[in-house]
């Protein structure tokens, strides 16, 4: 008789995690046991962070610590309920208010966590008898509320304002249409071609999600990728994470008021789950008073992104088409990304290993992300490890002239 468990011997994923961990390459779920931001402990040894979506590098601002801890000394740790019941305090109406004005909508509603934000949106907003169109490259939260969701999901090729109208223009001219993309895509650090989707989605009646967990705080002066393009009022619904440069855990969604109510009535993972805590709903306050007052964090997280682009292309080290401070470092396959990401390591750089399926195959990457209070002594460092791992692995050209400091 079979056993629903069988498939823990035979999964792909575990297997090739196994023998990952069998030769001492294995990178995931393993723990810093220290972290300041910019740089990190990681099983003993200090390290620039270059894995992290610590966007403007408020997770140690005193300011936002502060604000955190206030609101655990005045609501303790948990709301213990839904937002629908008891689990609504004045701090989430506030941060509502307050994130709808910061990008330019009516209206939003905060969920705990990003993935909540897209799941429960979509999967509310995309019924029966309505298609979901979505970048191939999307967030797997973006999936999985289509999956969720009673409508049909199509796909459309990554950034390909043509792909997008084919798949358009062969539905129902009368079904409901949304358009899902990433205003920031998370791995390949390029920017969506909001301007042009936008105009596709308007000839054929469909309304326009974007996620922009990696564009808020980061495009369009902090505002966003909507703001980015001066398209804000031509997106219907803009989902934000506080996961990155928010500095704290949660997600939201903006939009018109009535979009937001409907949202707020309909979202299975906002309705049946508990809300965000408190001093994660302060810190996000705090955070977004220090990005409205104080757009020098912005700019140095560009500067920060600029100065390593340059510094990793002149290496001969391929970043795709990278735009943002998401710079991936493409290797090709699994083992070269594991022996880059130990190789890296071990001299004192953390970077996030991404392999397939979070790449299409042969397309394994590190991802490199970068902070606004990283230091130029931080990227210098982190310039020299790649260039030393790069040679020593053969993985880069040597340039003579690319010689960064040490
Ligand atoms: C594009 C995108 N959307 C949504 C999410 C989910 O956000 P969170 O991790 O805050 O739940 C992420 C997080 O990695 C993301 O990168």
């Amino acid at each position: 008789m079979a056993d629903l468990f069988d498939k823990i011997h035979t999964d792909e994923t575990i297997r090739r995690a196994k023998d990952a961990t069998d030769i001492g390459m294995y990178p995931y779920f393993r723990a810093l046991s220290h972290s300041e931001g910019v740089t990190a402990t990681f099983e003993g040894k200090e390290v620039v962070m270059l894995g992290s979506n610590n966007y403007l590098g408020l997770t140690t601002d005193p300011r936002v610590r502060r604000a955190a801890i206030e609101a655990i000394e005045r609501y303790g740790t948990s709301v213990t309920g839904s937002r629908f019941l008891n689990g609504t305090l004045e701090l989430h109406l506030e941060l509502e208010r307050r994130l709808a004005k910061f990008v330019g909508k009516e209206a939003a509603v905060v969920f705990s966590t990003g993935y909540q934000s897209n799941v429960g949106a979509i999967s509310a907003v995309v019924q029966k008898g309505d298609y979901v169109i979505v970048d191939k490259d999307d967030h797997a939260s973006i999936v999985d509320g289509c999956t969720m969701s009673q409508g049909e999901m199509k796909r459309f090729r990554h950034n390909s304002v043509e792909s997008l109208e084919s798949v358009l223009s062969r539905l129902p001219a009368d079904a409901g249409k949304l358009v899902v993309v990433d205003g920031v895509y998370s791995m390949g650090g390029d920017i969506a071609p909001l301007p042009e989707l936008i105009e596709i989605c308007q000839k054929y009646g469909a309304r326009v999600m974007v996620d922009d967990a990696h564009g808020i705080g980061v495009t369009g002066n902090g505002r966003g990728t909507g703001e980015h393009f001066g398209k804000t009022d031509q997106v219907d619904l803009i989902m934000g994470t506080f996961s990155k440069s928010f500095a704290s855990i949660g997600g939201f969604i903006a939009g018109d008021a009535d979009i937001i109510y409907y949202i707020q009535h309909k979202a299975r993972s906002l309705i049946f789950s508990a809300a965000l805590p408190a001093p994660n709903a302060a810190a996000v306050l705090a955070a977004l008073d220090i990005i409205e007052t104080e757009p020098q964090h912005v700019k140095n997280l560009w500067e920060n992104a600029e100065y390593m682009r340059a510094g990793l292309k002149g290496m001969g080290y391929n970043t795709g088409l990278s735009n943002t401070p998401i710079i991936p470092v493409i290797l090709g396959d699994d083992f070269r990304v594991g022996l880059a990401w130990n190789a890296l390591i071990e001299e004192g750089v953390y970077t996030n290993p991404v392999v397939p399926p979070g790449t299409p195959p042969g397309g394994g990457l590190l991802r490199t992300s970068y902070t606004a209070t990283h230091r130029k002594e931080h990227l210098d460092r982190a310039l020299h490890a790649f260039k030393t791992v790069g040679e020593r692995l053969d993985f880069i050209p040597i340039s003579p002239e690319m010689t960064p400091a040490k």
